[in-house]
C-alpha cells in the first residue's frame, strides 16, 4: 500500500517453527474464506445466488458502503446520503451548542470512538470558539443507569433552550430496531425535557431532534409523530447491521457534527476495501491478521488482547471489543477481546500479560507520528526525582521505548506480539482501520464457519427483562 496507509507487521508472531507451518497450511482455507467475502457474499446479497440458511442474516453491506456513499456524494451532492448528512451537522452546528447522542452497541460505540480518536482530548471543556463552533457531544441511550441519566439532565439543565445558543442542546437518537430499551428509554426522559425547553414549540422541538433509524418500526413511528418528513431521517442502510455500521449515518452523522472529516474517513475506509480486493494473499494485511488470530488460537490464545499505545484509541478498542464479540462469539466459540490502554495499562495488567496464563494474542496499536509537537522532559533544578538525564527525551522517545522493551519482553518469553501502525490519528487512517478489522472479522467468520452476522445470544436477556418487567 502507498504512503500514509496503515502497515501490519507480524514477525513477532510467528514465533515457533509450529506456528509458522500452521500459517502456511492455512493458506488455502483463508484465500477461500477471502473469495467468499468479496465475491459469494457480495453476489448472495444482490440477489445473484441464494444465501444458505446458515448465513443468514447476511448483512455484507458494509463492505461496499464507502464507495457507494462517496460515488452518490460526488454524483449528487446535496441531495446525496453525504450530502444530507453534512446539511444536518452543519445545521446543527449552527442552531445548538450540546448534541445528546442516544444509543447502544453498534448504534453508539463507532461515534464514540471516532470523537474520542479525532476531537481534542478535552473537546468539551473548551469554550464554543475553541471548538470551531462545533457542538459538545454526549452518549446516553447506552444503559438504564439512573444517576448518569440524572448527571447529563442536570448538566443541560431546565431553562429555555431557545434563547441563547449557549443552552440550546439537540438530540441525535440511533437505533436500527428502533425498539432497543436503553435507547427508547432516554429517548423519551430526554425527549420531555427538550419539549419543556421548548417550550411547547412543536416546529423547534421537531427540528432539534434528529432520527437514524430503520425503515420502519417504534423510532420511525415516533419520529414520524414528531412531524419528521422521510427526507429529515437517516437510514440505517438495509444490509447493514449496526456492529458494521460506523461508516454509515450511524458514525457519520456524530463525526459530521464534531467537524471531522467524513469523506476523508470513507476515502480511507475505500483504500482499505482496494488493497483487500487486490492484495496478493501473501501481502494482504487483512488475511495476514487473520491468519495470525486463528493460528494462535489454535494453540490456545483465546483472549486477543488489541493494546492501544494512544489514550485517543481506547473506545476504538472497545468498539472492536463489540465487533468481534458480538460477531463470532457463538456456538460455544469465538475468541475473547480484551483492550487495554499503554502505557497506563503496564502498571495493572501487564504482569498477567508477561506471566500470566499463555491464552493470549498481543496485537498493539501503534501512532507513529503525534498530532502534537514532542514535550521533552526538560532540565530542572529540582533533580530529587533523578529525571535529568532523560532532560532532553521527549514523551514520545519513553513510549518508543515502552512500545519496544514491552514487545522483546513478550518476544524474549515466547509471547506472540503483532503491530498495526497508523501513520498517525486521523480520518483517513482510522477509516482503513475500521474497515480493516471488520473484513477481518467477517473472512474470520467464514473461516471458522461462524456467522459473523447477527447477534441470537442477545435476545435472552432482552426477553427476560421484559418478563421481569411484567410484559408479556
Ligand atoms: O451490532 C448490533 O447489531 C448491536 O450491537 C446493535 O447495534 C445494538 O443492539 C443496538 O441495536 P439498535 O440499533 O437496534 O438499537
Amino acid at each position: 500500500m502507498a504512503a500514509n496507509l496503515i502497515r501490519y507487521d507480524f514477525c513477532d508472531a510467528l514465533i515457533g517453527t509450529q506456528t509458522q507451518a500452521d500459517f502456511a497450511a492455512l493458506r488455502p482455507a483463508l484465500e477461500a474464506a477471502w473469495r467468499e467475502v468479496k465475491e459469494t457474499d457480495l453476489r448472495r446479497l444482490h440477489g445473484k445466488e441464494p444465501t444458505p440458511s446458515d448465513k443468514q442474516p447476511l448483512d455484507a453491506a458494509f463492505f461496499e458502503l464507502p464507495e457507494k456513499l462517496l460515488h452518490a456524494y460526488q454524483a449528487n451532492r446535496d441531495s446525496s446520503e453525504l450530502g444530507r448528512i453534512l446539511a444536518t451537522a452543519k445545521r446543527l452546528q449552527e442552531e445548538v451548542d450540546r448534541v445528546v447522542v442516544l444509543g447502544i452497541g453498534g448504534s453508539y460505540m463507532g461515534a464514540r470512538a471516532l470523537m474520542d480518536a479525532l476531537c481534542e482530548p478535552y473537546f468539551n471543556e473548551q469554550s464554543r470558539a475553541a471548538r470551531g463552533s462545533k457542538p459538545r457531544l454526549y452518549f446516553e441511550g447506552n444503559n438504564v443507569d439512573n444517576d448518569a441519566t440524572a448527571g447529563l439532565l442536570q448538566l443541560l439543565g431546565n431553562g429555555n433552550a431557545c434563547r441563547h445558543l449557549e443552552d440550546r442542546w439537540g438530540i441525535v437518537v440511533i437505533s436500527k430496531s428502533g425498539g432497543t430499551m436503553e435507547t427508547a428509554a432516554s429517548l423519551r426522559i430526554f425527549l420531555d425535557r427538550l419539549r419543556s425547553a421548548c417550550g411547547g414549540d412543536a416546529e423547534r422541538l421537531q427540528r432539534l431532534i434528529v432520527p437514524v433509524t430503520g425503515k420502519h418500526g417504534k423510532l420511525y413511528d415516533l419520529s414520524k409523530a414528531l412531524g419528521k418528513q422521510d427526507d429529515e431521517l437517516f437510514e440505517v442502510p438495509d444490509g447493514v447491521g449496526g456492529r458494521f455500521s460506523i461508516l454509515s449515518a450511524v458514525g457519520l452523522l456524530p463525526a459530521a457534527i464534531l467537524g471531522i472529516d467524513v469523506v476523508r474517513l470513507l476515502e480511507g475506509a475505500a483504500a482499505m476495501n482496494q488493497h483487500f480486493r487486490a492484495a496478493d494473499p501473501s501481502k494482504n494485511m487483512v488475511l495476514q491478521y487473520v491468519g495470525v488470530c486463528n493460528v494462535w488460537e489454535q494453540q490456545g490464545a483465546t483472549t486477543r488482547v488489541l493494546q492501544v499505545w494512544s489514550k485517543a484509541l481506547e473506545a476504538v478498542g472497545l468498539w472492536y471489543d463489540q465487533l468481534l464479540a458480538e460477531s463470532l462469539g457463538k456456538q460455544g466459540r469465538g475468541a475473547t477481546p480484551l483492550t487495554a490502554v499503554n502505557t497506563r495499562d503496564l502498571h495493572s495488567r501487564a504482569q498477567q500479560h508477561q506471566e500470566g496464563s499463555r491464552d493470549k494474542l498481543y496485537h498493539n496499536v501503534i501512532v507513529d507520528q503525534w498530532r502534537t509537537d514532542p514535550i521533552a522532559i526538560g532540565k530542572s533544578e529540582l533533580d530529587q526525582d533523578k529525571l535529568n538525564d532523560l532532560a532532553e527525551k521527549t514523551l514520545p522517545d519513553i513510549m518508543s521505548a515502552a512500545i519496544a522493551g514491552t514487545n522483546q519482553a513478550y518476544r524474549d518469553d515466547g509471547r506472540p506480539t503483532a503491530n498495526i501502525h497508523l501513520p498517525q490519528v486521523d480520518a483517513y487512517t482510522l477509516g482503513q482501520l475500521f474497515q480493516m478489522l471488520m473484513l477481518a472479522t467477517v473472512v474470520e467468520g467464514r473461516l471458522i464457519g461462524i456467522n459473523p452476522y447477527g447477534q441470537p445470544g442477545v435476545e435472552l436477556y432482552k426477553r427476560n427483562m421484559n418478563r421481569l418487567l411484567g410484559r408479556s
